[in-house]
């Protein structure tokens, strides 16, 4: 290989004394350097560029360190030989890494700034004249300008997968298996992100008329979203498409005996739970483990996956409350009032035990006839 340059569209930003490259391989980290002398020899692959000509103007630990530098951007996917096809090019990251290394860049931004207090904004000030408040309007207006735009393809989005899953305006009677997972319940609408039957995100709102649905069924999903910002709003969206009598059935995880467990010290149930969940660390303490279950999570970037929140039954009980259900219960595994809710067999984790238990906590609420909350 002799000339090389930086792929279209590589991000490459040369600011503020540092140059950061972005990776464009799944789990390979960005280059960073803020070597003067590096940046500017690097900055010159902008355009094809020789590569043993343009090392013949470095000497010494300089050179050794600039070529393992173009060694690291070739194999992270940014330079590339000119005119390479683009099956060649290394692939873009898929959109969800580079939201979670986005999430850690904005967690690690918020450290630095409340780290270096009011000498971040003196010191921009100085030094470019734009304060620390204006360079983050930019970023923050960056970031809204896109949501934005994607907020205006929902409507068409949903309405095209609607029409092919024959629900309408008049639709009724319907049943919502929301946070479906792979698990898709026949006859019902299974609702997912992207890959589902009906791909949506849940905190957009329901794309269906108030009282238009007979049953919900919803299995590890709500741990998943921020309670209560997030968890009440949508619980009150679920009401609202329920039709009075309609019946709603909540599976999660029981945080109560996650609890009664560490109390009591029940090495055999932290034994268990670690088998059943193998993804996590084997050697970790019961406080870990359960406080990793719970949603304390490792670092910022799995912020979409991991678990937020973790309930007992009082605590879903009063959510439910809050949202106007009545008639809340506690449910066990497939024993429901409702015939046709009798699905947690479906549900991927929902069948689980330890200690020859269910770990979930099952609970069914309905929506008051009158459509009052009482
Ligand atoms: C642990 S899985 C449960 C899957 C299935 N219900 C089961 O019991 O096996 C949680 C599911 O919730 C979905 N989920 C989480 N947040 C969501 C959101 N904001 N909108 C739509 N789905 C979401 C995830 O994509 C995932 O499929």
């Amino acid at each position: 290989m002799s000339r090389l340059v930086f792929v279209p569209g590589a991000q490459v930003e040369f600011r503020g004394g540092r140059a950061l490259v972005r990776s464009r391989i799944a789990d390979r980290p960005d280059f960073q350097t803020d070597q003067p002398g590096l940046i500017a020899w690097l900055a010159r692959f902008a355009a094809p560029v020789d590569l043993d000509l343009a090392a013949q103007d470095l000497a010494g630990p300089g050179r050794e360190i600039a070529l393992r530098a173009v060694s690291y951007l070739l194999d992270i996917g940014v330079l590339v030989e000119p005119g390479a096809s683009a099956a060649a090019m290394a692939p873009a990251p898929a959109p969800d890494r580079r939201l979670s290394a986005l999430s850690v860049s904005v967690y690690e931004l918020a450290c630095d700034v409340l780290g270096l207090g009011p000498a971040a904004d003196t010191a921009l000030t100085e030094r470019t004249g734009i304060g620390l408040d204006a360079r983050l309007a930019a970023i923050s207006g960056q970031v809204e300008s896109l949501r934005q735009e994607l907020a205006t393809m929902r409507g068409p989005y949903l309405s095209a997968q609607l029409r092919a899953l024959g629900v309408g305006p008049d639709s009724r009677d319907l049943q919502l298996h929301v946070g479906c997972g792979p698990c898709h319940l026949p006859g019902w609408i299974n609702l997912d992100i992207h890959p589902a039957p009906l791909a949506t995100n849940v905190l957009w709102g329901l794309p269906f008329a108030d009282g238009s649905v007979r049953r919900v069924f919803l299995s590890h999903l709500l741990e998943h979203l921020f309670y209560p910002n997030d968890v009440q709003p949508f619980l009150a969206e679920l009401q609202r498409v329920l039709a009075p009598g309609g019946r709603i059935r909540v599976v999660v995880p029981d945080i109560e005996q996650c609890l009664r467990a560490y109390a009591e010290n029940d090495d055999e149930f932290f034994r268990e739970r670690r088998e059943l969940w193998p993804g996590g660390d084997a050697s970790s303490t019961r406080l870990e483990h359960f406080l990793a279950y719970a949603g304390a999570g490792p670092d910022p970037a799995h912020i979409f996956q991991a678990h937020k929140f973790g309930y007992d039954f009082e605590t879903l009980a009063r959510a439910l409350a809050r949202a106007g259900f009545v008639a809340i219960e506690r449910s066990g595994y497939m024993q429901s009032r409702d015939a046709g809710l009798r699905v947690d067999e479906n549900s991927e984790v929902a069948g689980a035990m330890h200690g020859g238990r269910h770990y979930s906590l099952f609970v069914e609420a309905i929506k008051p006839e009158t459509g009052v909350a009482s």
